[in-house]
């Protein structure tokens, strides 16, 4: 293959390199995975508009996301295990974010701890929060990202359950991997991976063990979350969690109008609307189709992000045209890592950078923050 041109490409590349269980962690929905398809055909739904005979020099995708200036409105989302597509894959794309001028989010499920990401980055990324039954847990885990100098804190709404996914199952997920021969064999056939394995002590949940009292079974996401995660989380917890942070907060998992408003109620800087890349509520909506009903509902209140689906610079186009200040990707820029390292996330990144540029040229634009929804030639959202 010539050198990868598209997200797909990575992906390609990425089920090459990156042992089964952990590849199929990353491409996966829960259920029948109808959500996790939506996401992704429905932008395909929208269709922009041809423009011609229009000024198409110094164009501009610079904009901000609650307030912090962004090379182009793309963050990279909060996704667990992401040491196990690469080693060190936390901190590998973070710096590859920060080199790149967009925002890198840190999830709580991470493999490299939010110490380890600190120590490699020079600017602040932003931290995202599952809240635990355990508040002093959780009140540790907002002090640790305070002093790792984080400048936003996202938490996440959609998960205090956890949905099924059966290729996690089928698999038989945990990190550390387990060593029976199935396996051992996965990860005997891609040799890379586990030299970078062998070369690092970062194999499991970084932000987690030594840090929470009576974790019994970290092996097994399922029933961690169902032990630890807090299936009572509500409106009322995010006012003490703001307090606590005091800095700029972010509400992700947001996919209805009235939760976007009650989200807009509690004065939080952004919503993300989001359904967990197709991994919860399977049977849910994409988030793209949504994101027009939500932003009429709350724009004027609280800035409104998007993820979930996003696998060019177009749907980076599209969702900011439906009223989307800034978006996230998960998918594309695990793939670019499992493939290549940070390489792969820093090509993730100049993909999308220049599919963006290009569309927003044809389409007639010059600034990103110029574009709206008279881009659309088809909307059916
Ligand atoms: C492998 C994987 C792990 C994820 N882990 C988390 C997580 O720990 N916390 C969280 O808030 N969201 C998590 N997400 C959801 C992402 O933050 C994001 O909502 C989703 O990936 C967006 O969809 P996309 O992958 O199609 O871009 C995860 C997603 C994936 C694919």
């Amino acid at each position: 293959m010539t050198a990868p041109l598209t997200i797909a490409d990575l992906k390609w590349l990425a089920r090459r390199r990156v042992p089964k269980m952990f590849f199929e962690y990353a491409d996966s929905g829960s259920w029948t995975e109808g959500t996790y398809r939506a996401n992704e055909d429905d932008f395909a739904a929208i269709k922009l508009r041809q423009r011609v005979m229009v000024d198409m020099t110094n164009r501009s995708l610079t904009s901000t996301m609650i307030g912090h200036d962004v090379a182009m409105p793309v963050a990279l989302a909060p996704t667990g295990f992401t040491g196990m597509q690469h080693a060190d894959g936390e901190m590998l794309a973070a710096k590859a974010a920060e080199e790149f001028g967009v925002p890198f989010t840190l999830s709580t499920m991470s493999i490299c701890s939010i110490e380890d990401v600190a120590s490699v980055t020079t600017k602040p990324f932003w931290f995202q929060l599952y809240v635990m039954r355990d508040r002093d847990f959780v009140q540790n885990l907002i002090d640790r990202a305070k002093r790792a100098g984080c400048s936003a804190l996202v938490v996440t709404a959609d998960l205090q359950i956890l949905g099924q996914r059966h290729k996690d199952i089928h698999n038989g997920l945990s990190a550390p991997p387990k060593f029976t021969p199935k396996h051992v064999w996965q990860m005997a056939t891609r040799p890379q991976w586990c030299l970078g394995m062998l070369g690092t002590k970062r194999r499991t949940f970084g932000n987690i063990v030594g840090h929470a009292k009576n974790v019994s079974d970290l092996s097994s996401l399922g029933s961690w979350t169902a032990e630890q995660f807090d299936p009572r989380l509500s409106w009322k917890d995010i006012e003490w969690i703001k307090q606590q942070w005091g800095g700029k907060l972010i509400i992700k998992g947001v996919l209805d109008e009235e939760d976007a408003r009650a989200a807009a109620d509690t004065g939080a800087d952004a919503v993300i609307v989001s359904n967990h890349g197709g991994r919860q509520l399977d049977g849910a909506p994409s988030s793209i189709s949504m994101l027009p009903k939500i932003v009429d509902a709350v724009r004027d209140r609280i800035e409104v992000h998007v993820d979930g689906g996003i696998r060019s610079g177009q749907d980076v186009l599209k969702a900011v045209a439906l009223g989307a200040r800034g978006t996230y990707i998960g998918r594309p820029f695990l793939y670019g890592l499992g493939a290549m390292g940070k390489e792969g996330v820093d090509l993730a990144l100049s993909i999308l950078r220049k599919e963006l540029d290009v569309t927003m040229a044809l389409c007639g634009k010059r600034d990103i923050q110029t574009v709206d929804r008279s881009i659309l030639a088809h909307n059916p959202y």
